[in-house]
């Protein structure tokens, strides 16, 4: 995978040592094809099931980019068109596109799609994504919208507080490919390596400090130097995941997932560290369209 710095928020950053082309877009490896074959697969099949309705679709790529990665596979580097360009292509078309992204070079990459794309109703907001979707979400009724939320962070960006406005518009679908490695860099093993910063990072992330209860308790075998009330974290990495997994659950009326991504290998024979656990929401209570969601999720995460 590309170059990685951790900013602090268990981030994985585009480092100094990646290729930067055009609108190209250095990072990722093989999860990213993962990430974004389940993506392409359930646009396809959310514009076709809502084609005889008469919603106004709208995809929302909250983390953008630039339309194209580049990205590094055992082969070597090779480009591949990204989020925004899939969802592009997707027939029938979305009614509307709204890509957030926070950096002004790839903002300009989004723009220049609008020239590329013209019958295409295009809206690029230069805007940190948590802010953007709080707008978004209150911007509109949700009665005759429906979308679809790719959230696809380099780390621990999203915050529950944003979930929770998503979820409230029940007609938004997301994608989220949550930041495994970034939450288990966070929530250090040893409890005295947990700064202020760390700890913030993950309450806002999960949405509440119950992380600091169920992740950690007194060590189980106290060195010559600890005290009696020494700490650590006693959560293995899947017991942390299962508890985004329970926060996300009783969130959403429906989630599926995760489907755990790893740094290398593919997805029969996976190796290396587990960096991404890609999950899938439905915000719409209605049973209907939540299942039909579901099912359709399901069978793509099984088939990846
Ligand atoms: C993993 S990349 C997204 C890749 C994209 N989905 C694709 O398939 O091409 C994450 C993107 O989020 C952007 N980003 C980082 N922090 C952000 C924030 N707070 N708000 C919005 N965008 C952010 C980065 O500049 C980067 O382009």
């Amino acid at each position: 995978m590309g170059a990685q710095n951790d900013d602090g928020y268990g981030t994985q950053m585009e480092g100094s040592g990646s290729r930067r082309l055009g609108d190209q877009h250095s990072f990722g490896g093989n999860w990213t094809l993962i990430k974004l074959e389940a993506l392409e697969k359930y646009l396809r099949a959310f514009t076709t099931a809502l084609s005889n309705q008469r919603f106004t679709t709208i995809y929302i790529d909250a983390f953008a980019g630039t339309g194209r990665c580049d990205i590094t596979l055992e082969g070597g580097k090779t480009v591949v068109d990204g989020s925004v360009r899939r969802a592009l292509a997707t027939t029938p078309s979305f009614d509307k596109y709204c890509f957030i992204e926070l950096r002004p070079k790839k903002i300009a990459a989004l723009t220049a799609l609008k020239s590329e794309y013209p019958d295409k109703d295009i809206e690029a907001i230069m805007s940190d994504a948590n802010s953007a979707l709080k707008k978004l979400c209150s911007q509109y009724l949700w009665r005759s919208e429906r979308a679809v939320l790719f959230l696809d962070p380099y780390g621990m960006h999203v915050e529950w507080a944003t979930l929770q406005a998503i979820a409230k518009t029940q007609a938004i679908d997301v994608w989220y490919l949550f930041p495994y490695a970034g939450l288990y860099r966070q929530a250090a093993k040893d409890a005295d390596a947990l700064n202020s910063e760390k700890e913030a990072a993950l309450t806002r992330v999960l949405g509440t400090e119950q992380w600091r209860r169920v992740f950690y308790g007194q060590k189980r075998q106290p060195d010559m130097f600890s005290t009696g009330d020494a700490e650590e974290r006693n959560a293995d990495h899947r017991e942390m995941l299962d508890f985004v997994s329970h926060r996300l659950r009783n969130l959403f009326p429906a989630v599926t997932g995760p489907k755990i991504l790893y740094q290398g290998g593919d997805s029969r024979g996976p190796s290396g560290a587990p960096l991404f656990a890609l999950y899938f929401a439905a915000s719409n209570p209605k049973r209907r369209a939540c299942d039909l969601a579901t099912r359709i999720a399901e069978n793509i995460l099984g088939s990846l």
